[in-house]
């Protein structure tokens, strides 16, 4: 069986081309990425000698690159995990997340579809649902209500993804997961942020009042559920993935502090982020009753593992923070502060 993986070199779908190598041997991967800011080679360097896989530097809104791989290859099957990700971002300029995540999804739908593929599988995402009050938790037949540009392009592309099995009859199967953290993520995101800033002793950016609510996942176990998505969903079926760890923001970082023995007057509240959703949470009781998946790893032991990793990889960070990343993170961050600044002025 031959896989095209997109965005296999982010940090999620890196995370299953080295699951899926390591678990399944018949398998052969094409993994087709951008390498965008965030798409590194680095997270692939224990496989990338592998015979079964093979890498081929293209977009996915690129209908000749798309073309190209389809025609190239006998792709059996399709993970879309490509996507601009990051919420900030998003707010900053929508229009890279309509192309990829919209136009992107709508490329490979309509190769996928001429090439007759046995399934395809679309990474979503909880922020889909929207947000959640302080009780309750999202399910499959939860409404679609996303807040960001980033989760209403992601909300869009699940659409056409859906309407795509409906009118066409492709095999489409869609995964929406909550917040991710584990080896390679790119510090834009809370969890690396906050890690690869503690280590060097620079304050740790908490928007608002920091309670805001994720559930955390290992990425490693959404691989194993993503698996199980592309071998056992049934066409037109929507999936929950979560690992049922809800944590405020403020015990995110607490947590993260201790494990790296650092004191807490690190942690600096700063402008919130515009329509910051409140809380996620996910039922999963599907897959769980379905497929008997359900999440191994507890927060502090994958936190644990994550800073080590983090810890025994520096080169991997000093590669990118680099002077793109420093002007991002002098525009998202010391710009926040400054307006904090003067709304306090106010
Ligand atoms: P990431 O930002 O780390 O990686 C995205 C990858 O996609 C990069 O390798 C990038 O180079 C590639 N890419 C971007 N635009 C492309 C294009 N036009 N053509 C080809 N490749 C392109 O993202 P991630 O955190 O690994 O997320 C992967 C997927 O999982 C996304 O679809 C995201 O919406 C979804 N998801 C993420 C989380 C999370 O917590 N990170 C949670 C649920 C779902
Ligand atoms: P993030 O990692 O961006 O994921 P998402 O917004 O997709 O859930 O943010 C997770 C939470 O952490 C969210 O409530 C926003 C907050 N946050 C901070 O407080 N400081 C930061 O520097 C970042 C990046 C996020």
């Amino acid at each position: 069986m031959k896989i095209l993986v997109t965005g296999g070199a982010g940090f999620i779908g890196s995370s299953f081309v080295r699951y899926l190598l390591r678990t399944q041997p018949g398998i052969e991967i094409v993994n087709l990425d951008l390498l965008t800011y965030a798409g590194n080679l680095r997270n692939l360097e224990t496989v990338s000698n592998d015979p079964r896989y093979q890498f081929v530097r293209g977009d996915i809104a690129s209908s000749n690159d798309v073309r190209a791989v389809f025609e190239g290859n006998r792709i059996d099957a399709v993970v879309n995990f490509a996507a601009e990700t990051h919420v900030d971002r998003s707010i900053e300029d929508a229009s890279p997340f309509i192309r990829t995540n919209i136009d992107g999804t709508r490329c490979l739908l309509q190769q996928a579809l001429q090439s007759g593929v046995s399934k395809f599988v679309q990474i979503s995402t909880d922020e889909v649902y929207g947000s959640l009050g302080p009780v309750g938790a999202f399910t499959e037949d939860s409404p679609i209500d996303p807040s960001s540009p980033y989760s209403a392009s992601k909300a869009g592309a699940d659409l056409l993804a859906m309407a795509f099995h409906k009118t066409y009859g492709l095999p489409v199967v869609i995964t929406r997961c909550s917040n991710n953290y584990g080896p390679c993520q790119f510090p834009e995101k809370l969890v690396p942020v906050l890690i690869t800033n503690a280590m060097d002793d620079k304050p740790l950016p908490i928007y608002g009042d920091g309670l805001n609510v994720r559930e955390w996942i290992f990425a490693d176990e959404h691989s194993r559920a993503v698996w199980l998505a592309l071998e056992r969903g049934k066409a037109g079926e929507v999936y929950n993935v979560g690992s049922g760890h809800e944590k405020t923001n403020i015990e995110v970082v607490k947590e993260i502090l201790r494990l790296l023995g650092k004191p807490d007057s690190l942690i600096k509240f700063v402008k919130d982020r515009p329509g910051h959703d409140r809380r996620y949470a996910i039922d999963c009781s599907k897959i769980t009753r379905e497929w008997n998946w359900s999440a191994e790893v507890d927060f502090a032991r994958g936190l644990a593992e994550t800073i080590e990793w983090y810890r025994t990889n520096q080169e991997w960070i000093r590669e990118i923070k680099n002077s793109a990343y420093l002007s991002y993170y002098d525009r998202m961050y010391t710009r926040r502060d400054q307006t904090l600044a003067w709304s306090k002025q106010d």
